[in-house]
């Protein structure tokens, strides 16, 4: 609604301010041409755009020219003088993608003793002649120009230029675009074709016509004009009659020409004065978007570049994350599917094998904590590196078979990984750590007696699982302090069974000597492993378990230094409780510290023969059944070295109840040692 009184109001504004009086004068204002159209003749390709009122001399067409003259003329008598004012606010848009390379041709501000102006040239004849009428005093034509393109025929000074045309485009004076700064005090340069609106002010007045010119944010007329020359319109217009308006072009170059607002005053006087435009009520200049670019070859090679470049580092990511999970996967593997772990989940549940979550570093690899997402649980994860790929079908399947081990006391193996040269077993973490840690840290509490016979019991209740419970005997290899492990409330775990094979290559056969010294029975260097050289190790472990002592101390004197002949050696002294840890404080029973440190010395027996089996060694160590009579000085017991040869033949014989490997002597044939019986009681 306030609108439409807004626009009501302003048709009768602009009403009162057309006036015509043949021979007082003539003045209008047109701030925007939406009112009063119909006093504007339009031709070419002029047209005044609404809403808006912007009046628009030319588009982005070639070879167009474009008119728009106010359709009164205005008429003088040959004797009065006369005089006429005129402001007017332009704008020289170039076309889109043209910066730099121009536009045209240019607005002219035209005295016409006609409005029909169709036989004009376009180009540089900017719509006001041709080529016969150019020159010509019958042309009747008087026009400032406002001329966007250098044109050598006219004489132009450059492509920036403004000048005043009398019946030819040969212009009689111009000058370069430039306006009078007040505040300055100097001439500056003004750039036409800009697209920025331009005030433009021609006064005529004692025949002197003057062009003034300033940038729109200027808001007072300068000074000093731009050109002035002076004019006897009687001479260029006979008939004492003419019209005013504007004319632009455009050739093979382009620009969008157009008019704001327009004020007129023409009077019969020697002065004339001007109603001012209203600068805040004109149209705002439309500037078209820039269209795409056709792009050019370069433009094509910079981006086939870009994308050969950015294509080079996504396949560079892509290979980098292949190569960084990459893994081994054979068809033999399918089978064991549920047990194969991606790469990727172990590098993420490890944080990409921290090293703050590495447990430990042993000869044959690195232990990890890592945490599975979604409450997985903890696991440990052993990268085992290895040589060959060979052997690897065999290995896999025993870690699977190995998965498939279920007791108690064994730490469950949960899967596995494998990579080029790397091999990864998943494991369940065990949060207490392992024995070692206890026996030999200061960081981790003491264990009381009774938690350490439990341990063994425990551990010596895997070992014998392994040897006899599951469908085949799976030897462990490498029993020692550090792979038992315990949970929260210290109960043990045996890890790492058959891992010890792994050590350096798999080509390691089962002759091969692996273990750790101390732990490794004295044939396994010729016989290999076998579950006696596993009792072995385990009788290692209990006198390392019951003494503190690790079962070979190189820091020791060398009579101390076997922990089994030290041992034996204070049984030989009739004190076999002096061996015992001095952690314990004492606190022990001594029938049970009798019997587990008996049971390792029989254990480490050098005669692999005389070791009793894991069944017997977990019988004695519940006391379900009493230790075979032995002393320090038989033969094989707390002895270090292979000097067996000597051994004479032995025949400690005792009754077995539970069957027990009946060896002869002739079952030995093989060993380096001389065979020994020793039959097992259970002494119930
Ligand atoms: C001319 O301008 C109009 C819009 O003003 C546009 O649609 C057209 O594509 C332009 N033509 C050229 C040749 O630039
Ligand atoms: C030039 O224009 C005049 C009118 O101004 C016309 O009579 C004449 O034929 C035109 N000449 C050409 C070559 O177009
Ligand atoms: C102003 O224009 C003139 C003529 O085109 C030129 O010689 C001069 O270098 C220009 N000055 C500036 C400051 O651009
Ligand atoms: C203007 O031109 C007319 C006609 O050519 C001439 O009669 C008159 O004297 C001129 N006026 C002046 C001031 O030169
Ligand atoms: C036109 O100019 C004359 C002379 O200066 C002046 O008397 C008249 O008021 C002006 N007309 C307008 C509309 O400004």
């Amino acid at each position: 609604m306030a609108q439409r009184v807004h626009l009501l109001l302003s048709i009768i504004f602009f009403l009162t301010l057309i006036r015509f009086s043949s021979q007082q004068g003539l003045s209008f204002v047109y701030n925007g041409f939406d009112q009063d159209q119909g006093y504007i003749h339009l031709d070419g390709v002029a047209r005044i755009h609404n809403p808006g009122g912007i009046l628009q001399l030319t588009d982005n067409t070639t070879l167009q020219k474009g008119h728009a003259f106010f359709n009164r003329p205005f008429d003088f008598g040959s004797d009065q003088p006369i005089s006429f004012s005129t402001h007017f606010v332009c704008a020289l848009v170039p076309k889109p993608g043209a910066d730099g390379g121009g536009g045209g041709h240019g607005t002219a501000f035209v005295l016409s003793s006609s409005t029909d102006l169709t036989q004009a040239y376009p180009t540089q004849y900017l719509g006001l002649l041709n080529t016969s009428s150019n020159g010509s005093p019958t042309s009747q034509i008087l026009a400032v120009e406002l001329d966007t393109v250098e044109t050598a025929e006219f004489d132009d000074i450059d492509n920036n230029h403004v000048g005043i045309d009398e019946n030819s485009l040969h212009s009689v004076v111009s000058a370069s675009a430039s306006y009078y700064s007040e505040r300055e005090g100097r001439n500056k340069n003004l750039t036409l074709l800009s697209g920025d609106p331009i005030h433009v002010w021609i006064d005529y007045e004692d025949t002197l016509l003057s062009v003034t010119l300033a940038p729109l944010k200027i808001d007072e007329k300068p000074r000093k004009p731009l050109l002035s020359r002076n004019i006897n319109l009687t001479a260029i217009f006979p008939g004492g009659k003419a019209f005013v308006g504007f004319s632009a072009s455009t050739g093979t170059l382009v620009s969008y020409q157009y008019i704001l607002g327009w004020s007129f005053n023409f009077s019969t006087s020697i002065t004339s004065s001007l109603q001012s435009l209203d600068i805040s009520k004109l149209p705002a200049v439309p500037h078209p978007k820039k269209k795409p670019k056709k792009t050019s070859p370069l433009l094509i090679i910079l981006v086939v570049i870009l994308a050969l470049v950015v294509m080079a580092v996504l396949g560079g990511v892509f290979v980098y994350r292949r190569k960084k999970y990459a893994e081994v996967r054979e068809p033999w593997e399918k089978q064991y599917g549920p047990l194969r772990y991606s790469y990727k989940r172990l590098y993420k549940a490890t944080g990409g094998f921290n090293s703050d979550g590495r447990l430990g570093k042993g000869g044959f690899g690195e232990v990890y904590k890592g945490t599975m997402p979604n409450g997985g649980g903890d696991i440990a994860v052993k990268r085992l590196s290895h040589g060959a790929e060979q052997g690897m079908k065999q290995f896999v399947a025993e870690v699977v078979t190995m998965g498939s081990l279920q007791h108690k006391n064994l730490v469950p193996l949960l899967g596995y990984c494998r990579r080029k040269r790397e091999l990864l077993l998943v494991s369940k973490y065990m949060e207490g750590g392992s024995v070692d840690q206890y026996l030999f840290q200061d960081d981790k509490p003491p264990l009381s007696w009774s938690q350490r016979v439990a341990i063994l019991r425990d551990i010596a209740s895997a070992l014998c699982y392994l040897h006899t419970g599951a469908s085949q005997v799976v030897l462990h290899r490498d029993i020692k302090a550090s792979n038992v492990m315990l949970n929260g409330n210290l109960q043990g775990f045996l890890g790492d069974f058959g891992m010890a094979r792994f050590d350096d290559n798999l080509a390691a056969s089962a002759t091969a000597a692996v273990g750790t010294i101390g732990y490794m029975a004295v044939e396994l260097t010729s016989t290999g492993t076998s579950t006696r050289t596993d009792v072995y190790a385990f009788g290692a472990f209990m006198l390392e378990v019951a003494c503190g002592r690790r079962p070979f101390d190189p820091e020791m004197p060398i009579e101390n230094r076997h922990l089994v002949k030290w041992v034996c050696e204070c049984w030989r002294k009739g004190s076999l409780v002096d061996a015992m840890d001095a952690r314990l404080g004492g606190k022990f029973s001594l029938g049970e510290v009798e019997m587990v440190l008996k049971l390792g010395l029989l254990c480490t027996c050098v005669v692999p023969d005389s070791r009793p089996t894991m069944e017997q060694v977990v019988q004695f160590l519940n006391r379900h059944q009493e230790l075979p009579d032995f002393s320090p000085d038989t033969p094989g017991i707390g002895v270090s070295v292979p000097v067996l040869r000597g051994i004479p033949s032995l025949a400690i014989t005792y009754t077995s109840e539970i069957s027990s490997p009946s060896i002869s002597s002739s079952s030995a044939n093989n060993s380096m040692f001389i065979s020994h019986t020793i039959l097992y009681g259970d002494g119930r």
